[in-house]
Formats: structure tokens, sequence, C-alpha cells
């Protein structure tokens, strides 16, 4: 996640939300390189025009050296499936584009995303059940490491189930403010300190006025209702 110094990862009308240097994208290819799958949420995919794909042939060979597929796999996060058909994303057919939902989609929103995605999968009537969901990714489609690229409201749910092993923020010289700007963990959020995700910092680089951090997840699920 790129991240302003006030902590923002997009505008507060979500129409700004690629603000990092030329170096800070090339970080985000390099790691897209060692996922077998990338992954987001329904408003990151349909605000903004990316495919989720390895990109250019320099990236896909490093993949392939590192044994994984050419390309990598894509998948969409939607509660309701209200991602938008005629979205960037589903214009290339290079690698499987999967779905994760719930039984909250409408037939109509179904039948809509089945022909453009190669599969959309409910797990839940009402609360996506993000382990099921990677247990089916693992088994079926070979998944073990899985790169989530955002947005905050899916981040969120991921650190709330206790699913995330690994942050990478870059911290990028710009202020935002607006205070529905999205943060890199929006959704419930915690309602309590012990409830805190724990990171400890891995390692940190400068890079002109840049920060890349890398935090290890130390403590997992939350478990305090709202
Ligand atoms: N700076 C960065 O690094 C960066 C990275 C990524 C995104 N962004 C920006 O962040 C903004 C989007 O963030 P966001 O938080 O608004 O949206 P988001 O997380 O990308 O997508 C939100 C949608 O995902 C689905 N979702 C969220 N939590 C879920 C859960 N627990 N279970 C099932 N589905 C769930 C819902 O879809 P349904 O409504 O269909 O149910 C929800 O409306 C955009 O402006 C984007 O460009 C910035």
């Amino acid at each position: 996640m790129s991240m302003t110094a006030d902590g923002k990862i997009a505008t507060a009308n979500r129409r700004v939300s690629s603000f990092g240097s030329e170096r800070d994208q090339v970080h985000l290819m390099e790691l897209r390189t060692m996922a077998d799958a990338v992954m987001a949420g329904a408003r990151t995919v349909d605000l903004n025009p990316v495919n989720l794909g390895p990109g250019s042939a320099k990236y896909r060979a490093l993949r392939v050296k590192r044994g994984l597929t050419e390309y990598n796999l894509r998948i969409i996060v939607s509660r309701r499936g209200t991602i938008d058909p005629n979205a960037e994303i589903f214009k290339k057919k290079f690698s499987p584009i999967i779905i994760l939902t719930t039984d909250l989609i409408t037939p109509l929103r179904l039948r809509r995303l089945q022909a453009v995605a190669d599969e959309v999968k409910s797990f839940g009537n009402q609360e996506l059940d993000f382990s099921a969901a990677f247990k089916w990714l693992t088994t079926k489609w070979k998944v073990k490491r899985l790169l989530c690229e955002g947005g905050g409201e899916v981040n969120d749910a991921l650190f709330s189930a206790g699913l995330v092993d690994e942050l990478h923020l870059t911290i990028c010289p710009k202020i935002f403010g607006g205070k529905t700007a999205p943060t890199i963990a929006d959704g419930a959020g915690a309602v309590k300190l012990k409830d805190a995700s724990l990171l400890k910092l891995k390692s940190f680089k400068k890079q002109g006025s840049e920060l890349f951090l890398v935090y290890q997840v130390l403590k997992k699920r939350r478990t305090s209702k709202l």
C-alpha cells in the first residue's frame, strides 16, 4: 500500500489513488512477481484502470524463474457483487479472474459477473469467510502466496481475520487531508486495544523522500465485537 504522510491511500473523492514515485510502482510490480495470486476489493477494481496482472515480459520472466506461473491469478472481493462488469480488469484475458463473494449477491449481478469472470464463488451468507475462501484457493487454484493490494475495507477484513503475514507500506511525501479519505485499514476496525494487529518492523529503506517499510504481522485474529 502507498500512503500519504497523513495516512491516506486516496483522496476523499477517491479520484486520486496513484501518487507514489516510479520506484514505488516498480516495487509493486516486484511484489507481484512473488505471488501466485493478486487480490483487490470491488471499489479498487472498478474505480481504477487496473488489471492486477504481472506486467511486462521482464516481470513475467522473473515469475517463471521463481517457479511461478507466467501470469498470476487475479481475485476480486465483493460481498454484494457490485463490481462493474465493464471494468478494465475484464478487458484482457491473460489469466483467470476469480470473484469471492457472499450469498448477498443478487441473481442478476451473479449472472453478469459469471459472464466476465472465470469463477464467482460464495463463502458465506452475509459475511465473507476469508479463511474458508483461502483454503479453497489453496486446494483448487494452488495459491500459496497471495498479495492483497487493498483497498482499505478489504485490508481491514484480512487484518481482522488474522490472515495477514506481512505489510509493505510506502510512505509518500504528500498530505491529502479529508476525514473520509480511505486509509490502509478501514472497515469496522478494532474496538479494544487488545484487538489491534501488532507489527514488527522488518526493514525500511529511504529513497528520495519516500520510505519503504516492511512489517511482519505478529498478532492475529480480532476477537471483540462492535
Ligand atoms: N494507495 C494505495 O496503495 C491504494 C491501493 C488500493 C486502493 N486504493 C484506493 O482505495 C480506494 C478503495 O478503497 P475502499 O476501502 O473504498 O474499497 P475496497 O476495499 O477496494 O473495496 C470495497 C468493496 O469491497 C468489498 N468488500 C470489502 N470488505 C469486504 C468483506 N469483508 N467481505 C466481502 N467483500 C468486501 C465490498 O464490495 P461490495 O460493495 O460489492 O459488497 C466493498 O464495497 C480507491 O480510491 C482506491 O483507488 C489505494
